[in-house]
């Protein structure tokens, strides 16, 4: 499976502001210049007051090699309304680490510094990757905050989850320079899918017992909902066939909502004749009760025993169509993630299948995951990262897959016909 990737990162020359907030992970961002510059983008730092205490601006003007700005009443600067030249020369703004309360600013359009007054004057497309205590991340004002800025079309790179300095595990840890810059390179390369039309499955599906019962499971459709929005980010016209969930629609996508396995299927066969290519990232119950009551049941103090009956296996149904798009799986795991994945891609005759761990915490109802993606030459393992940031780096594997063997299919009739020609010729 290919190593490199065009999401591993060519920014270009990308021009990149970098603010940076005041956070113990501010140290992270004087790496994060180093490897943006690798990656070809020009580099300006701007910090804010707080970050000067934790970093100073020394180490960011050697490592980025210009100026670095921290504050809005610098005369030499502002005299030739530095600010403003700043605003313009940037093509993106990136604030790494993004804190809770700079965040909170810009929510609610804060121009009280330099970094903030930046980015109300910049035309330039804003990328944040959040840096705080699990704690502050969970915390309703936070999210309330993140989803205003998502709204207004910010770009939230992570959280990571993992162990934090304060000495508390949760999601709230500032990507890795690789991750953000692989990201930044999903956002500003060339679209992998534009003219190609992408079917997302996600979510639950929820099996009807009577009017007020069900059997369901703890999908709560994030991943699916990433990997839709990841696809539509890369150009891709992008159908979502969602399980009842509770999330909101990515920008660009059309949502089909279904309810359980069977209407699954049926909303994912009409579509797959237009579909270049299909990816199962729902959590189909695999069986539905035989019959469904009209009237709630009641208790009778005995055993109540529920007759379940097996529901089609929409992936596999895709795969064996003899007019197939390409048909990425996934595959929830709770042990043997490789072996059991492995042998889902042969049986299902998959191209590509997603393998992640499932249980104790993982995988189900996250807002991380990782991924094992297998293919029948192959395999790469997808670090763990926050759904979206994973989903594009999914995204692009399959685009590249997608794209090799289209090419290779349209090359094989006119190379059987040479061979025809010379055969006929001899
Ligand atoms: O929704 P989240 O909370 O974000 O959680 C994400 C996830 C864990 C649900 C997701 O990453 C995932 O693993 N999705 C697949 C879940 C699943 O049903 O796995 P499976 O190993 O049982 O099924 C294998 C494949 O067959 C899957 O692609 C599934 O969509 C498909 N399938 C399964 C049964 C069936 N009747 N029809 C199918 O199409």
């Amino acid at each position: 499976m290919a190593e490199q990737s065009q999401a591993q990162g060519n920014l270009g020359s990308l021009r990149v502001l970098l603010g940076v907030s005041g956070g113990i992970a501010a140290y992270k961002a004087a790496e994060l210049v180093r490897r943006l510059r690798d990656a070809g983008a020009e580099v300006r730092v701007v910090l804010t007051e707080n970050a000067a205490r934790f970093v100073t601006p020394l180490t960011f003007q050697a490592l980025s090699g210009q100026p670095v700005r921290t504050g809005l009443w610098d005369e030499a600067a502002e005299a030739a309304m530095g600010h403003i030249e700043l605003a313009r020369w940037a093509r993106r703004i990136v604030i790494a680490p993004a804190s809770a309360d700079l965040i909170a600013r810009l929510a609610h359009g804060f121009a009280d510094d330099l970094l903030t007054t930046l980015c109300l004057a910049s035309a330039a497309p804003l990328a944040l990757a959040p840096a705080m205590n699990q704690q502050m991340w969970a915390h309703a004002a936070t999210q309330a905050n993140v989803a205003t800025l998502r709204a207004r079309g910010v770009d939230v790179l992570g959280p990571a989850a993992g162990s934090q300095a304060c000495g508390e595990f949760g999601a709230g840890r500032l990507l890795e320079a690789d991750t953000i810059i692989a990201e930044l390179a999903a956002l500003h390369g060339p679209k992998l899918l534009v003219g190609t039309s992408v079917l997302v499955s996600a979510g639950p599906t929820f099996e009807d017992i009577d009017p007020v019962r069900f059997i369901g499971n703890r999908s709560s459709g994030r991943m699916g909902f990433a990997v839709a929005q990841a696809a539509a980010e890369q150009g891709a016209s992008v159908h979502l066939v969602a399980g009842p969930v509770h999330l909101p629609t990515p920008a660009g996508v059309v949502r089909i909502d279904v309810r359980s396995a069977r209407d699954m299927r049926e909303a994912v066969m009409l579509q797959i004749p237009q579909s270049n290519i299909y990816i199962s990232s729902a959590a189909v119950g695999d069986f539905r009760p035989n019959d469904v009551a009209t009237h709630k049941l009641k208790k009778n103090g005995s055993e109540f025993v529920l007759t379940l009956t097996e529901n089609p296996d929409i992936l596999a149904a895709v795969a064996a169509l003899k007019k197939r798009p390409f048909v990425v799986g996934f595959a929830a795991e709770t042990h043997n993630v490789e072996g059991y994945a492995r042998a889902k891609l042969e049986r299902k005759k998959l191209d590509l299948i997603a393998a992640n761990r499932v249980g104790n915490g993982e995988g189900f109802d996250t807002c991380d995951n990782e991924i094992l993606l297998l293919s029948r030459d192959g395999s790469e393992r997808l670090a763990r990262a926050d759904k979206l940031a994973l989903a594009r780096q999914l995204v692009t594997r399959i685009a590249e897959r997608y794209t090799a063997q289209a090419s290779a299919s349209k090359r094989a009739p006119a190379r059987k016909a040479r061979a025809g020609k010379e055969r006929s010729a001899r």
